[in-house]
C-alpha cells in the first residue's frame, strides 16, 4: 500500500487526473464529490478516450437525470467536455428496473466484459467519514458478498438514502490499480481506520487491499493528519 500525502484537495485531484487519463482498458469510477475536480481535469489532459470502458464502482439507483446520479455526474464533469467521436465506452447501471435486477444484470455485465478472473485495469474510490466505500456500508451484508461482482444496497447507510448498486469486494480487490482519493478533515478519521497500522476491518476501506494489484491512496494533509507514519 502507497499513501501519497498531497498538499491540498486541488492536488489531490490532479495527481488523481494525472493516473486516469492515462488509464487503458476498463476503469471503475468513483461517485460522490471529491471526484468531480478529477475528471474535469482528466479531460483536459486527454482528448482520446477510444479504448476505455468506464464502469461505476457503485450507483445510487435513480434515474440519469437526477443530479445525485453518479453516472449524471461523471456525464457532466467528464465525457461533456470530450468531443463525440473520442468518447470512452461509458456501461451505465440499468435504473429503469428494480435495484436487486440491476445489480444481477451489472454485475453480470462486468464479468462477461472482465471474463471469470479477469479484473479492472484501475479503479478510483472514495471514503466516506463512516470508512464505507463505493458503497459498501459498514456493518452491511453486502460487505461480505464474495460470489455476485456486484450487490444491491436496498438501504444506503449515508446520503443519499437511495437504493444503490455496487460492485463487491473482491471486484476491486482484483483490479489492477486501485486509487483513493481522500480530502478533508472530516475524512481523517476514517482514513486512519481504512489505513492506519493495524486497520480497523470494521471499516469496509479496509478491507480493499487488491492482490496482486496495487493500492495507492491519494491524501491531502488534512485528511491524513491522524494516520500515524
Ligand atoms: C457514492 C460514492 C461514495 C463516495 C464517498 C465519499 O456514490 O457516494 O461512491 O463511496 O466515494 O461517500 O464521497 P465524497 O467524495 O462526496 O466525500
Amino acid at each position: 500500500m502507497n499513501v501519497e500525502v498531497l498538499a491540498d484537495k486541488e492536488a489531490v485531484a490532479q495527481r488523481a487526473a494525472e493516473l486516469l487519463a492515462a488509464a487503458t482498458g476498463h476503469v471503475a469510477l468513483a461517485g460522490g464529490s471529491t471526484p468531480k475536480r478529477t475528471y474535469a481535469l482528466a479531460a483536459e489532459r486527454r482528448s482520446d478516450w477510444r479504448g476505455v470502458t468506464l464502469w461505476l464502482g457503485d450507483e445510487r439507483h435513480l434515474p440519469l437525470t437526477y443530479p445525485d446520479s453518479n453516472a449524471c455526474m461523471v456525464r457532466e464533469e467528464l465525457l461533456t467536455r470530450l468531443s463525440r467521436e473520442n468518447v470512452p465506452r461509458f456501461e451505465l447501471v440499468d435504473t429503469g428496473c428494480d435495484v436487486e435486477g440491476a445489480a444481477a444484470d451489472y454485475g453480470r455485465r462486468l464479468r462477461a466484459a472482465l471474463g471469470d478472473d479477469g479484473g479492472l485495469d484501475l479503479a478510483l474510490m472514495g471514503l466516506g467519514p463512516d470508512g464505507h466505500t463505493a458503497s459498501l456500508f459498514p456493518g452491511k451484508p453486502e460487505v461480505g458478498e464474495d460470489h455476485h461482482w456486484a450487490a444491491a444496497v436496498p438501504e444506503a447507510g449515508m446520503e443519499p438514502h437511495v437504493p444503490r448498486v455496487t460492485l463487491t469486494l473482491p471486484v476491486f480487490n482484483r483490479a489492477k490499480l486501485v486509487v483513493f482519493l481522500v480530502a478533508g478533515e472530516d475524512k481523517a478519521e476514517a482514513m486512519a481506520r481504512a489505513f492506519g497500522d493495524p486497520p480497523d476491518t470494521t471499516s469496509p476501506a479496509a478491507l480493499v487491499r487488491p492482490a496482486p494489484g496495487t493500492l495507492l491512496v491519494l491524501a491531502d494533509e488534512a485528511a491524513a493528519s491522524r494516520l500515524t507514519a
